[in-house]
This record gives structure tokens, sequence and C-alpha cells, in this order.
């Protein structure tokens, strides 16, 4: 989403009501029919409107990608029992909000979470089942102020740059392709800090459907950065723009190089049709680092991609395919990003080290939606030279996953949605020995572990020196 909140918002618990609620109704059972008081304690105002402000209504209000608003009470109302459905699927590909980490297995410290806990999804299904109440307006927090959709959320930038402009026919098919490339006319060599990518058209908002392909035209634009004599190492991993996609802050000692005299190149686009003729170019913002700043790390990308080809039968679920790499240096991970199509469902990311399998992260997967989810600072996996990670898809291709045009087709690799695609798309710091050791000297501090403790996505954290019985790592 484009818009981010402009204050932080209080954690929010209704543990306390909920149970209640849960007591009186088991005692109601027992004690013919007595209404159940404890569940019409959950109110709007209250209860609700908290969880809707922290994880709703970034996309839930005019003019954002959702298809209804849920700012107010009169606005939420009437979807009181397809709320209460949609948050109860937790992980599945069609829970709200769109956030499909497992919670019962792998790492689950992640940045910006908005996913609900189990109180908040029980407060939304007590809410909706009492009747969808009201409660009293003196509980309704401020409302959220979101940013303009001209507006950008790094700050004014320091260079914007524009992509060529495109012209769409309402009814067109869609077109993939390159665009021709554009001069930044940066004078000398600077860091990014951040960037922010959108699409800017003269399609009519208000008329348009209230749909995310009535308002855009280009699905998803690949782009790079080539200075003059930029090598092939020194070309940097820019995030592609893809439609609904937040602005980057980059890990503030990796700030991304753009060099003196640099274009921008744009090796492929999507273009869709949106019903009406369009036209759009996508502006870039850059947010640079003051002059003299130099990065102590360098973000590189890791894709842990299958590259045989996917073998997806017709009319089965549960299918499963793994790919398997060994890491030749030492590296900690910040996102687990699954990127599937169609037919995918879920995936799994497991680091193996020597008889050591653990399992970092598990998502539900739904084409239907980019994300990437960055781990914490302190939970990011460090893993020694010598992982082999392993990478699990499920794939259903059967009439329930509605992503599936047609599942009485097999479908191979490729790079149309109906074909198939398994990558874990990855972000990675490359660390030396010494810098491995004190990131896990300071692991072990923060989570005081104990010698030999394992923990979860640092299979040596626990050791201060190196275990018995392994090979290779980092030790000394
Ligand atoms: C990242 C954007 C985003 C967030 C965050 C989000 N939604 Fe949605 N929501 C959508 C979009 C887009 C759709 C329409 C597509 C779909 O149904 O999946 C939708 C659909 C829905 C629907 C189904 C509407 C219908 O027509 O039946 C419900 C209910 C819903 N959201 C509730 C919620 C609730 C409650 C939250 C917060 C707990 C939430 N959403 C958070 C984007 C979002």
């Amino acid at each position: 989403m484009t818009a981010e909140h402009r204050r932080t918002l209080p954690r929010f618990t209704v543990a306390a009501s909920v149970l209640a609620a849960a007591l009186v109704c088991s005692a109601a059972q027992t004690v013919a029919q007595a209404p159940v008081k404890g569940a019409r304690d959950v109110t709007f105002t209250k209860d609700v409107a908290p969880i809707l402000q922290r994880s709703c209504q970034g996309c839930h209000r005019p003019g954002s990608v959702a298809p209804m608003s849920l700012l107010t009470y009169e606005d939420a109302r009437p979807w009181a029992k397809a709320m209460k459905m949609r948050t109860a699927l937790r992980d599945k590909p069609t829970v709200m909000p769109p956030w499909f980490i497992e919670k019962n297995i792998g790492i689950q410290q992640y940045k910006g979470d908005v996913s609900l806990s189990d109180d908040e999804i029980g407060a939304i299904a007590a809410w909706a089942d009492a009747g969808a109440p009201r409660g009293n307006p003196a509980d309704m927090p401020p409302p959220l102020t979101f940013l303009d959709a001209s507006e950008w959320a790094i700050g004014q930038p320091d260079l914007i740059v524009s992509s060529p402009t495109v012209t769409v026919k309402g009814t067109a098919a869609d077109w993939w392709g390159p665009l021709a490339e554009v001069q930044t006319s940066l004078a000398e060599d600077r860091y990014v800090a951040a960037v922010e990518m959108k699409e800017v058209n003269d399609l009519d908002k208000a008329a348009g459907r209230q749909t995310i392909g009535g308002r855009f035209i280009v699905h998803h634009l690949i782009w790079s950065a080539v200075g003059d004599g930029t090598s092939r190492t020194e070309i940097e991993a820019w995030p592609v723009h893809e439609v609904g996609r937040n602005a980057d802050f980059f890990d503030p000692a990796a700030g991304k190089l753009l060099k003196a005299g640099s274009k921008l190149v744009f090796p492929s686009v999507h273009l869709h049709a949106a019903g009406t003729d369009a036209r759009a170019h996508v502006d870039f913002a850059f947010k640079f680092h003051p002059k003299g700043y130099q990065p102590a790390k360098r973000v590189l990308g890791l894709d842990l991609t299958a590259t045989l080809d996917l073998d997806i039968r017709p009319m089965e679920a549960n299918q499963k395919i793994e790919t398997f790499t060994t890491l030749d240096r030492n590296v900690k991970m910040l996102v687990f990003e699954p990127h599937m199509h169609a037919a995918g469902v879920r995936m799994c990311l497991d680091a193996i080290w020597n008889s050591m399998a653990q399992t970092l992260s598990c998502a539900g997967y739904n084409h239907g939606w980019v994300r990437v989810y960055s781990y914490a600072d302190d939970a990011a996996p460090l893993l020694p030279k010598g992982t082999i990670l392993r990478v699990t898809g499920y794939f259903d291709n059967t009439p329930a996953n509605r992503n599936v045009v047609d599942p009485r087709n097999w479908s191979g690799l490729g790079h149309r949605s109906i074909d198939n695609m398994m990558i874990n798309i990855g972000q990675v710091l490359v660390l030396s020995d010494d810098e491995l050791q004190q990131e896990m000297a300071h692991r072990r501090e923060v989570l005081h572990l104990k010698d030999g403790q394992t923990v979860l996505g640092c299979p040596l954290c626990g050791y201060s020196k190196k275990p018995v019985g392994t090979t290779g790592g980092p030790q000394k």
C-alpha cells in the first residue's frame, strides 16, 4: 500500500473480555439458554475499531485497493459476518489481512506484522455473533490520517526519474516487453536510503472500477540502474515495481549505490487494460544518504529457485516440490518472500546444518498478493556456509484453488501466471567469519542463550566454541 500510518498504534488485546465470553458461553449451555452476556461486552468502538485501524484500514478506506471501507461503524457494520469469516482463516490463502505466515511453525518475529492474534480474531467473531453492537461512541479511537496518493512515504525525494509513457487501449490484451532507457542526470555517485515507485496515469479514479485492475495499467516493471562503466558485480539488486508495493527503506548501513550518469533500464514491463484507454508512466523517487556516506554492508539478492521443470499434474491437490541450495558463504537472511504462480498455495523454508534441520518459515500463498516477510533484527537467520536450504512448494491444481483458470490442464515452469514458478526471493547480508561470530555473540547476549542451547534460525548461536562433531563452518 502506498499509504503509511502516520502514528504508531498501541498494541491491543481483548484477552480478558474474550475469555469472559467463553466462560459465560459454556455456563450458558448448562443454565438453559441464558443470553450470552460476555459476548455483548465486545463492541465496535472499544474492541473492533482499534483492530481495524492497525490491520485493515491501510487498504479498506476510500481510494485504496480494497473493495469497501472499514473506517466507520456504518462502513463496517454490514461486513461483520464476512469479517468474522475472513479473519478466522488464519494462514489460508484468502485470510484477511493478507498475511500468510503460519503461527505454529518457524520464526514468528517479522517487521510490520499486521496479522491478528487469536484474541483479536476472537473479538471480531464475538462482535459479529452478538449482532455487531456499536458500543459507547466515547470509546472510539481518533481516526487515523493517511498519506494522500500524491505524497511520498519516503519524505521529500532527492531525485525523481520518470519511465517512458505507455498507452493501453481499454480492451487491449496484456503486453510484455522492454521500455526505452532514461537518463537520471545524476552528476555524482550517491547512496540511496529509500526508493518509492508510483504509477501516474490519467484514469478517472472516481469513475473507475473499485478494483486494482481498474485503477492501474502497469502490473509490474523490472528495472535497474546502470552507470558508466558499472561492472556486473556493482549492479545493485533493486526492488521490482509492482502494483501495491510499499516504499522500500534499505538497511541504514547498506545504502544502494546510484552511480553518476546512471540511466534507468527497463528490461520488462507487464501492461494490462483497465477498461478504458489510459496513458501512464512510473515515477521513481529516490531518497539519498548525505554526501560522504559510505555503506558498511551490502545486501545481495539470493534467489532459491526450482530450476527443474515443475510438473504440476491436473486435478490434484497437495502436490509438493522441493529444491535445495548449499550456501557457499555465511549469510544473514533478511527476508522470506515466497514467489509462486496461480497453482501455488504454500511454501516452507528449512535450514539443514549438519544433523540439525530447522523450519525457518512457512506461509500460505495466494497469487493475488505480493507479500515479503522481513525478519525482525534479532530473529533473522544467521546461517554458516555449508548450510543446506530446502524450499518446499505446495501446489493445488484443483477447482478448490480459485486462482487456477482451468485445473484440468497440466502445467510446467514458465513466466505466465498460468504456468508455474517456485522461488524464495531472498535478500541476504554476506558475513565474513568474524562478522558471523560477532552477530552470533550479539544474538547469544540478547536472547540470553545458555551454552549449547540451540535457537531457531541460528544453529550455532548457542556455541561460543565450535561444537563437537560439526564440519566446516565459521569457527577458527
Ligand atoms: C493489504 C490490503 C488489505 C488489508 C490490510 C486488509 N484487506 Fe480485506 N481486502 C482487501 C482486498 C483487495 C479485498 C478484495 C479481494 C479479496 O476478497 O480477497 C479484500 C476483501 C475483504 C473482505 C471480503 C469482502 C467481500 O466482498 O466479501 C473482507 C470481509 C475483508 N477484506 C476484511 C478485512 C479485515 C477485517 C481486515 C483487517 C483485519 C482486512 N480486510 C485487511 C485488501 C486488504
